[in-house]
């Protein structure tokens, strides 16, 4: 990437992934590159979405992002300073700070504890509070989230999808955190409820400051949360640039693909030749296309696409593509 890096702690960016790597065995001498040299900068207050077809790698990006996964190379800063090494204390206070919203409410949650020892789990580990503190502290954040006290002394089970995802909220913002994967927080939610959710998250962003990755499968639901959007393909971000760009005026044939699929509100204008069709399924993980792994899918491939892989470069201010097309 050509971008300059920031040095200074507390720095423009509040987290960043330098060249980050997340490689999983799978077999003897076998890796899934899940995440693979990827170089993302979380800007403070904003919110990042994260868009790509299912198993390209979002969910693994984020989860080594906050360290819930341990790199295999590359480094991760937080307010400008290199944490993919620490340990102990250390590494408490950055795990304080980040937190995480999964996908799947329903799996997310202890059965055998109370809501209230859920959402207070992170307090015990990270705050110093007595039980009357404590108790404030979860009655004051089921407010926030829009439920009623009285869930303190309830289980999961006895709740509605929309109401655990509140609560997987709830126990994310139990301990003051500055950055939250929210990774796909609706996905698993009635269709119904989805607005609901979003708009509780964007309403506690504005309240407390909060920086978010909100990581999706489809680009047309993040369209009007996202203030820049990345795109990733198997492990790795083809393009990254402010939402509206990305909307109008992408550059990479993968997003151009994912943004002509978006079906458009009216039927009329929605016609076939305007698509760009994705041919061919997304290659095994395991055996990726050398060079551009997006080729075997692109309109435009050449042999150099084949040969060399496309670096992500700055093309115009902000505006990030990793596309020989481009240079
Ligand atoms: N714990 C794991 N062990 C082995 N492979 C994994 C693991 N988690 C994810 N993968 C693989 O890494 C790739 C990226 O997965 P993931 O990050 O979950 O993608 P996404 O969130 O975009 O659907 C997939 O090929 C997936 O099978
Ligand atoms: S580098 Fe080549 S194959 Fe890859 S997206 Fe660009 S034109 Fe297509
Ligand atoms: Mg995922």
């Amino acid at each position: 990437m050509e971008e300059k890096m920031g040095k200074a702690p507390n720095s423009e960016y509040i987290l960043e992934a330098v060249d980050l790597c997340k490689y999983f065995k799978a077999g003897r001498k076998q890796y899934v590159k899940a995440v693979d040299h990827v170089n993302i900068r979380m800007r403070h207050g904003e919110t990042l979405g994260l868009v790509g077809e299912s198993g390209c790698g979002k969910t693994t990006t984020g989860r080594t992002m906050i360290r819930l996964y341990e790199p295999t190379s590359g480094k991760i800063l937080f307010e400008g300073q290199d944490i993919s090494k620490l340990k102990g204390k250390e590494l408490l206070h950055f795990k304080k700070n980040v937190q995480i919203i999964f996908q799947d409410p329903y799996a997310s949650l202890d059965p055998r504890m109370t809501i209230g020892e859920i959402i207070s789990e992170g307090m015990d580990v990270h705050m110093k509070l007595s039980e009357e503190e404590k108790e404030k502290r979860v009655n004051d954040l089921l407010r926030k989230v829009g439920l009623n006290t009285e869930y303190a002394n309830r289980f999961a089970h006895e709740l509605s999808g929309g109401q655990r995802q509140r609560i997987g909220i709830a126990r994310a913002l139990a301990v003051e955190p500055k950055f939250i994967v929210c990774d796909e927080p609706i996905s698993a939610l009635d269709v119904s409820i989805q607005a609901q959710v979003v708009n509780l998250l964007m309403k506690l962003q504005r309240e407390m400051g909060l920086t978010y990755l909100f990581i999706s499968h489809d680009l047309s639901m993040i369209q009007h949360i996202s203030d820049r959007v990345g795109v990733m393909y198997l492990g790795s971000i083809v393009e990254l640039a402010p939402e509206k760009t990305i909307y109008s005026a992408s550059k990479h044939p993968y997003t151009q693909a994912l943004i002509s699929a978006i079906p458009v509100a009216d039927p009329e204008a929605d016609t076939e030749k305007d698509r760009i069709k994705l041919e061919g399924e997304v290659p095994s993980p395991l055996n990726p296309p050398s060079g551009c792994k997006f080729r075997t899918r692109c309109r435009y491939a050449t042999e150099r696409c084949a040969a060399e892989a496309p670096v992500l470069r700055e093309v115009e201010p902000d505006h990030f593509v990793a596309c020989h097309l481009c240079e």
